[in-house]
């Protein structure tokens, strides 16, 4: 079931993720889109004891943002992250707060966590706090295969969570974009087989990871996130090598994938690639149909899908970049092309900003989803 959120006018701001030397040659603007997203943002959680476990990552400090320009402010706001950070202070909404323990987390009794702290703190904490009556929405893979917990992008399938769902998984950055893009297509034509082919974002390995590219660029030798440079590079290599020869972030892709599109039976094959960027995650994607379709019609339908913006103008050398999608809640779309090597196949080109969509957006959402309907 797709769940519609109504259509608003996304801000345009600065780009989040400025990368550190200019990139003069390109255009700083971004096409102007008609149809753009905004999630109901219902002001809902603004009645709720919120913890953030994380909060001075990458992703929970974009959550933090998310919720800063959405003007949603819980009513109680509690920060946590690992025991060197506790005590420390953090500011949001103008408040200086301080870092708390998951133990001062836990006695605080939020009604809601968050957590982005990583796969292992979450198999350890996520329990102890569902067991205290909170709602986790996790964002690490700790959760994201147990068949007891939903994987959720809320436009797709938040309608299969009940008040019962106490650890709920927020599905891998490169999942969202693309299973964002799908769910509609495979509605309309049946998807028989994906081949997908990502250009993935430094900034999702990590707040070590931009630091390493930062310090590449500016000279310094310091931590290194990879086993190689990444600057004036690119590797095959995201998550750790498994027996089958892909990698562990290849095999999210297809599994969850399948798991959200409740559908086995496509074919997905995927290869990721770590490039040295700052503004998001992008995606080239093929695709094969069980039904024929128009290229006017898909464009048509994806343009309106909540959540995806048409970047599709070659004649204006208008396409998808992380240049445009940093920063924003939305997944752009372009390069929509007939593969002219086979029938009933197309390719396209998707960008979306992972610490946005692909985490911090996409977790707010479900926060909101869970508290408009009355889950909590
Ligand atoms: N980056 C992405 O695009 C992306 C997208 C989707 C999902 N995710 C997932 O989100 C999680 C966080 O990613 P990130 O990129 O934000 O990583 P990050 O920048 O390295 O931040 C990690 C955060 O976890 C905290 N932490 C570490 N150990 C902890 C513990 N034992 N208890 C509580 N907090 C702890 C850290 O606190 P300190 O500051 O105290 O160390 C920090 O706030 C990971 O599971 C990742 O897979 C990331």
């Amino acid at each position: 079931m797709l769940i519609t959120f109504p259509l608003a006018h996304s801000p345009t701001r600065p780009l989040a993720h400025s990368p550190t030397r200019p990139l003069a040659h390109l255009p700083t603007r971004p096409p102007a889109h008609p149809s753009t997203f905004f999630p109901t943002f219902a002001q809902n959680l603004t009645q709720m004891k919120l913890a953030i476990v994380g909060a001075t990552g990458l992703v929970g400090r974009e959550i933090l943002k998310v919720l800063d320009e959405h003007k949603i402010y819980p009513e109680t706001f509690i920060p946590v992250a690992s025991a060197r950070s506790a005590g420390l202070p953090l500011t949001f909404n103008h408040h200086r707060y301080f870092i708390h323990t998951h133990e001062q987390a836990i006695a605080a009794k939020p009604e809601m966590a968050i957590f982005s702290a990583g796969a292992a703190t979450s198999r350890e904490w996520a329990p102890r706090y569902a067991a205290a009556g909170v709602t986790v929405i996790d964002n690490s893979s700790a959760w994201r295969m147990n068949p007891e917990i939903p994987l959720i992008v809320p436009e797709i399938n938040a309608a299969v969570l009940t008040r019962n769902h106490k650890i709920i998984a927020n599905p891998n950055c490169s999942t969202i974009q693309l299973v964002l893009v799908l769910a509609p297509l495979h509605a309309a034509y049946r998807i028989k087989r994906i081949v997908a082919s990502t250009y993935q974002s430094v900034t999702g390995t990590g707040a070590k990871a931009v630091k390493q590219l930062e310090n590449e660029r500016n000279g310094i030798v310091g931590e290194m996130a990879y086993p190689y440079p990444i600057d004036l590079n690119l590797f095959p290599h995201g998550g750790e090598f498994l027996d089958n020869g892909y990698t562990s972030e290849e095999m999210k892709l297809v599994h969850e994938t399948h798991k959200i599109l409740n559908d086995n039976s496509i074919r997905i094959t995927a290869t990721i690639v770590r490039v040295p960027v700052l503004g998001g995650h992008s995606e080239a994607i093929n695709l094969e149909f069980e039904r024929d379709f128009i290229i006017d019609d898909i464009t048509k339908l994806l343009s309106n899908t909540p959540g995806i913006v048409i970047h599709d103008d070659i004649k204006n050398n208008i396409y998808p970049m992380p240049l445009h999608a940093a920063g924003k809640d939305e997944v752009f779309v372009g390069r929509i092309r007939r593969d002219e090597s086979q029938p009933n196949s197309l390719n396209l080109f998707i960008v979306a900003d992972n610490l946005r969509k692909g985490a911090a957006t996409n977790a707010v959402q479900i926060a909101e989803y869970l508290t408009t309907n009355n889950l909590i």
